[in-house]
């Protein structure tokens, strides 16, 4: 049995508790919260996935305000870090030095420093320390990433990828709505497709941004050309500043020598392949959604079981890399190297 527990119940809280939950061999033991409201809230996890409605039952698991309580009493193997972005370094290292594996949310840190200070620990400990980015094991994801380097249908030529979000509410506090404490859309929100860029392309040489500020204060919309030594064109979008009545979509377009692949959330059928040669068709997807299929990966990499390297600390910092370079591409109105 594997005993995990979780810090910050709030939407992603809920989430990953969600996904341990439907596991086997897996006991969510304890859970912490400085806000004891949040026990009260036994509703869904939501957001946009399907099966994610079930009300939420702490019955036998441990309730806490204080990590250091929780870590001393629960004999943890792992511990997901589900907290405000601005707090992921001080909370992570703390369980990895008490011998407890993480899984941290995306982003995996505000800054570099905070980032690599977060691997140093991990080293040092030889604690596991995986970061969220799930776009990496969404199922329609996976599959254009396995599309992609199969060959099979030629070179990439361009890649657009979209992220659109009404403006989040729901943050404890409002932290989200603090560019000093999220890093705004960008770093929040717009990492998953950067992310994902660097997950099927590696890093670019440069990148040019132009960004729009919202109600964080920073830059709520962002688009963003990934530059690269070919002539490939790849772009990403992504903001919450749009309204109430849009909601939330992603999206992308691949387009190769001898297909393109689509996939959109809002759209039926969601994803296809349509080839230069016949007809779209859409591919077989893993089964799973991003979240459980993470939480699985890394509930294995905890367990000692062999799992490919999908995402390493080192990837993580260059994410956030990635997209501060972005914002300052954005400010400066001009290309930024990497
Ligand atoms: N992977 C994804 O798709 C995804 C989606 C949303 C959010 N996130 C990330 O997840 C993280 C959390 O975001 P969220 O939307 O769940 O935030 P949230 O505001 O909904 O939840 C934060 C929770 O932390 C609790 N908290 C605050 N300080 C605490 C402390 N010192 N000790 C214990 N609990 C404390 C709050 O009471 C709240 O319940 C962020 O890094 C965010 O970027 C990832």
């Amino acid at each position: 049995m594997t005993r995990v527990g979780i810090i910050g119940l709030g939407f992603m809280g809920k989430m990953h508790f969600r996904c341990y939950q439907a596991m086997e061999d897996v006991q969510v033991v304890a859970i912490c919260d400085t806000d004891k409201a949040k026990f009260e809230e036994t509703g869904s996890a939501g957001g946009n996935i399907e099966g994610a409605d079930a009300p939420l039952d702490f019955t036998d698991i441990g309730l806490y305000d204080d990590l250091g309580r929780m870590l001393t009493e629960s004999k943890l193997d792992a511990l997901s870090v589900t907290l405000p972005t601005y707090m992921h370094k001080e909370y992570a290292i703390k369980a990895m030095r008490a011998g407890v594996n993480v899984l941290c949310e995306k982003p995996m840190a505000l800054n570099v420093e905070d980032g690599l200070e977060m691997i140093a620990a991990s080293e040092q400990t030889g604690k596991l320390l995986q970061v969220g980015h799930c776009i990496r094991f969404w199922p329609e994801y996976v599959k254009a990433k396995e599309l992609v380097d199969s060959g099979r249908y030629g070179k990439v030529l361009a890649a657009t990828f979209q992220r659109l979000s009404l403006t989040p509410t729901w943050s404890w506090e409002g932290w989200l709505m603090d560019r000093a404490k999220s890093g705004s859309a960008a770093l929040d929100l717009h990492i998953h497709d950067s992310d994902f860029v660097q997950h099927l392309f590696g890093m670019p040489t440069a990148v040019f941004s132009r960004a729009t500020s919202g109600p964080s204060g920073g830059d709520d919309h962002i688009v963003t050309q990934y530059v690269y030594d070919d002539n490939r064109v790849i772009t990403a979008e992504g903001g919450w500043v749009m309204t109430p009545a849009f909601g939330f979509e992603m999206s992308f377009n691949i387009l190769l020598e001898k297909a393109t692949i689509v996939y959109d959330c809002t759209r039926e059928p969601t994803f296809r392949v349509c080839p230069d040669d016949g007809d779209a068709y859409c591919p077989e997807v893993v089964s799973g959604d991003g979240y459980s299929n993470e939480i699985e990966h890394f509930v294995k990499a905890v367990r000692g079981e062999d799992v490919p390297d999908i995402i390493t600390p080192a990837q993580s910092i260059d994410s956030v890399k990635l997209v501060l370079a972005e914002k300052k591409s954005a400010a400066l109105t001009e290309k930024v190297a990497l």
